[in-house]
């Protein structure tokens, strides 16, 4: 399973690099926003700076909604850095551009997929990576990770080879459940990967240890 951490913030980033298991980076226009990076110049460079601190894929979000400018603003994307993949939202232009940049050798992540039928578009487009938000299905009381269920059961009837990216990750509980599931990539907030760490055995047992090995030293 990959792990992908769902911010635009550098500290975070550089964080989740330095614990040595982050695969990628997911943005969005929100998360952006969120770090207070505006106006597209600074956007696209601050996915360079994203690109230059991991080794693997780094989603970069279009703006546009028609398919010329998804196609315009995607190659500009995938023009700046080899790590970048496009991610374009689950519409029907968005459709027709994942058509046009798989044809193209551009990689993409789907976004904004609530459905096994929109994820079964994703995959026939050639979509690169397809990305269920769990945690937006959770908050309305329907079951995200039965949707993760649905897909990979599609995918592997059929042999898609587009990579199922659990979104929308609240905590470590989504990443288990996404992990047994067989999703191939979750990304979520830094909490919910350093949540992974976490059992009070181990913390007793340590302290523990040092204790002894300091009584026989
Ligand atoms: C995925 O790529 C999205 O950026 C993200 O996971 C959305 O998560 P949210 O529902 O916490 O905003």
């Amino acid at each position: 399973m990959k792990f992908f951490i769902d911010t635009a913030n550098l500290d975070q980033i550089r964080e989740a690099q330095d614990l040595g298991v982050l695969d990628g980076v997911t943005t969005n226009p929100s998360l952006m926003a969120k770090e207070g990076i505006t106006g597209r110049n600074n956007i696209l460079k601050h996915y360079v700076d994203i690109c230059n601190i991991v080794d693997g894929d780094v989603s970069a979000e279009v703006i546009a909604t028609d398919f010329d400018g998804i196609v315009k603003e995607g190659e500009q994307l995938a023009d700046l850095h080899e790590q970048i993949v496009v991610k374009v939202p689950m519409i029907k232009e968005g459709i027709k551009a994942i058509k046009y940049f798989t044809d193209k050798g551009i990689r993409t992540n789907c976004t904004l997929v609530f459905s096994a039928g929109q994820a079964l578009l994703a995959a026939k487009a050639g979509a690169t990576y397809v990305s269920p938000f769990i945690g937006r299905l959770d908050d309305i009381s329907t079951d995200g990770l039965n949707l993760i269920a649905e897909i990979r059961l599609i995918y592997d009837n059929y042999g898609f080879e587009t990579e199922i990216l659990a979104a929308s990750i609240r905590h470590t509980m989504h990443v288990l459940e996404c992990a047994k599931i067989g999703a191939d990539v979750m990304t979520g907030p830094l909490s919910s990967i350093e949540g992974l760490l976490k059992h009070p055995l181990t913390d007793i047992g340590l302290e523990k240890f040092l204790a002894d090995y300091k009584k026989g030293n």
